[in-house]
């Protein structure tokens, strides 16, 4: 059994270790020249990629939060409007689809019996769909009209990690490359966000240096009930998908909130001594986050912060402090949910529940 993990403990560990192969994997003969190339997954013509009016991600669970990631980069590369929905509300609350939406469906298992459906339903009302998926030939990338796969690889552990950040690269992918169809960056700039794509597999591999301090943290929060995690724009959207891989497995409660929303409610639940772990990746919202992170610091919180390499600042407002590497604040998500994943992992395995099999969750939701 454990030849078969590659000599883990868990699946799930050895999915978060295959991360920068998945990433190079699905990288790989789509960029060439500083430029993408997916002519030969999506056939929406040059003019048909012009005349999008709006995107609708639609997706369930850790694929759901690739997509609002989605939002973020769509909006900013291409400057569409973006729409991301869970699958289960997507298909029962009528949006409006027209035949210039384009919906982009993303699954991992390519079967979720609400995303399936979604997709029917969006297909039936005139949208365009792209599927993101990592099983070729299942039900969603047969029903799509176009299909990008993100070559992670069979994910056996229940909770998602290669396909996440999998994910992750194929909306930068197709992003950049509605990008130069549209127009709305200038071919340096695009280029730049290709040379850092590239660089992503050997910074994740540098993230999972950091493993061993991670693990340490992850069980020093083992004992506690609740935490939170805290975020700004991408670090948002990436601290929820961190704090859903913790629920799932290690059972500990959690919530992930946009920090500009504290004041709204969640700082009433800051007490002395919880585990609060707060993102501030993103230049663009550094000082607000920061100031966010005081404010629970005042308050007793106890503060892990994930801060990009060469950051010195942040250590002065928190207790601990995980840097990643630096990249583009556009593509941060893939390298800063690198940290929460092992969080998650060894908090599991602190509280000896297990990893790969966690109770009344299935890898696969094929009925609704
Ligand atoms: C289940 C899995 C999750 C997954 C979700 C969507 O809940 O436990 O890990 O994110 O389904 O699955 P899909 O295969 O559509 O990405």
């Amino acid at each position: 059994a454990t030849a078969e993990k590659g000599g883990y403990d868990h699946f799930m560990l050895k999915e978060i270790h295959e991360q920068p192969k998945a990433i190079r994997d699905t990288l790989a003969s789509r960029t060439k020249n500083g430029l993408v190339d997916l002519s030969k997954e999506i056939s929406l013509s040059k003019e048909e990629i012009q005349n999008i009016e709006k995107i609708h991600f639609v997706a369930c669970g850790t694929a759901y939060h690739a997509g609002m990631v989605g939002k973020y980069v769509f909006e900013e590369l291409a400057r569409i409007p973006v729409e991301c929905d869970v699958a289960s509300e997507y298909r029962y609350r009528n949006p409006i689809i027209t035949e210039r939406t384009l919906v982009i469906v993303v699954s991992q298992s390519g079967e979720t019996a609400d995303t399936l459906a979604a997709l029917r339903e969006a297909k039936k009302q005139g949208a365009r769909v792209v599927a993101i998926t990592n099983v070729v030939g299942s039900s969603v990338a047969r029903e799509a009209d176009d299909v990008i796969i993100t070559w992670a690889g069979p994910e056996i552990a229940v909770a998602s990690t290669k396909a996440y950040t999998s994910q992750l690269i194929a909306i930068y992918l197709l992003g950049v490359y509605f990008a130069q169809v549209r127009g709305h960056k200038s071919a340096a700039e695009l280029q730049e966000i290709v040379t850092h794509l590239q660089e992503l597999p050997g910074k994740a591999e540098q993230v999972l240096k950091l493993e061993k301090s991670i693990e340490s943290f992850a069980r020093s929060i083992a004992k506690h009930q609740n935490l939170f995690f805290l975020g700004r724009g991408l670090d948002f959207a990436v601290a929820l998908e961190g704090s859903l891989k913790l629920k799932e497995i290690s059972y500990i409660h959690s919530e992930a909130y946009a920090a500009g929303e504290l004041k709204h409610g969640t700082l009433a639940l800051i007490e002395e001594n919880i585990p609060v772990i707060s993102l501030a990746t993103q230049k663009s919202v550094y000082d607000k986050m920061v100031s966010n992170i005081q404010e629970v610091k005042a308050r007793g919180a106890h503060i892990l912060g994930l801060a990009v390499e060469g950051d010195t600042e942040l250590r002065k407002s928190v207790d601990e402090v995980i840097r990643i590497p630096a990249t583009i604040d556009l593509l941060t998500p893939v390298l800063a949910v690198i940290p929460l994943q092992l969080i998650a992992y060894y908090a599991c395995v602190e509280r000896g529940y297990d990893v790969d099999k966690p109770r009344n969750l299935a890898k696969s939701v094929t009925v609704e």
